[in-house]
């Protein structure tokens, strides 16, 4: 089930460049030619579905600062907690650490400078095809339901919510320029088989996902990993894990170690886009760039990639094409 030529994934829009998830970003990433663009979408207390990697606004906007009183007992600030006419009046900013303060990636754009915000995810899908219309080329969305469970537990079907927009908006079938991703098994499964969705899905895996253990000093045997698989094959037409599960060091002779999470993948029909390459955090084993964009598009034939740097895998797709 290999591509020929890897998707581009642009992970958070290009959010090496600029402030993560912002419309700037994704505007940036379509022109540097990413065939996807990915939206993490969680929802406001008014039910609307807005593009933030997390359910809270304090790492990547000023609310501290504007709505001193409006935290949980934790000390956080839920965008679930406020409307999006609130949302609305926030800085987006690069991202800082909740715990410091201070910018996560410190070579990035300058934190809480210049004037960004939170889009909606119907605002966002309407700048891209826009963008697909007026550029005449196609870039697809890549949209990730964050915490459903969560969500659920407050009293919102996110996904629902999430799968109405995309409906909304064309995107339906396997054929559409879409791929929707999930962390919770339970609820991409549900997604497919209760909801209906008929677009193509993507299950992220982590922690004690056989999938996700490909690289650990205790890996799955590959009956375990064949029979996850094969589960997440029942709903589902790839897998979305960390770079570390199919590259997670070099050999004695400097080439890649690589499992065999990929190749079982493509057994079971299903295509491999990892995540998450980043020129500013690389692997500790691989200092270029290029070298590891080889190792996983060559070597462990992925099927496409999240970067924070969209322009660095199309500069390199681009370079073997004209070879
Ligand atoms: O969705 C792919 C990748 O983005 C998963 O990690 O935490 O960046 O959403 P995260
Ligand atoms: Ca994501």
């Amino acid at each position: 089930m290999a591509n020929d030529r890897p998707l581009v994934i642009a992970h958070r829009g290009a959010s090496g460049y600029l402030p993560e998830h912002t419309l700037e970003a994704k505007a940036m990433a379509h022109a540097m030619g990413a065939d996807y663009i990915e939206q993490d979408v969680v929802l406001t207390k008014d039910g609307i579905p807005v593009v933030l990697h997390d359910i809270h606004l304090d790492t990547v906007t000023d609310v501290r600062e504007r709505f001193p009183n409006r935290h949980r007992a934790d000390g956080r600030f839920y965008a679930l907690d406020f409307t999006l006419a609130e949302i609305r009046t926030l800085n987006a900013t690069e991202r800082v650490s909740h715990k410091t303060g201070k910018a996560v990636y410190p070579r990035r754009f300058p934190a809480g400078t210049s004037r960004f915000e939170v889009p909606t995810l119907a605002e966002e899908i309407e700048l891209i095809q826009g963008m697909n219309r007026s550029t005449g080329r196609v870039a697809g969305i890549y949209p990730e339901i964050k915490q459903p469970g969560w969500h659920r537990e407050q009293g919102h079907d996110i996904s629902k919510i999430v799968l109405d927009v995309l409906h909304k908006y064309g995107y339906r079938t396997k054929d559409d320029a879409v791929f929707l991703q999930c962390f919770e098994q339970d609820e991409l499964r549900r997604i497919r088989e209760d909801l209906g969705a008929e677009m193509r899905l993507v299950q992220l895996v982590s922690g004690n996902s056989a999938v996700a253990r490909a690289a650990t000093a205790t890996p799955p045997d590959m009956a375990t990993l064949d029979s996850e698989l094969r589960r997440f094959a029942e709903f589902a037409d790839g897998v979305g894990p960390a770079l570390s599960a199919i590259v997670p060091g070099v050999t004695p002779e400097g080439g890649p170690q690589i499992t065999p999470l990929v190749e079982r993948a493509h057994a079971h029909d299903l295509v491999v886009h990892p995540w998450t390459f980043r020129s500013d955090a690389m692997p500790k084993f691989c200092d270029d760039m290029d070298t590891l964009l080889g190792w996983y598009i060559d070597e462990a034939k992925i099927d496409g990639l999240f970067t924070d740097f969209p322009d660095q895998p199309v500069r390199f797709l681009q370079s073997r094409d004209r070879q």
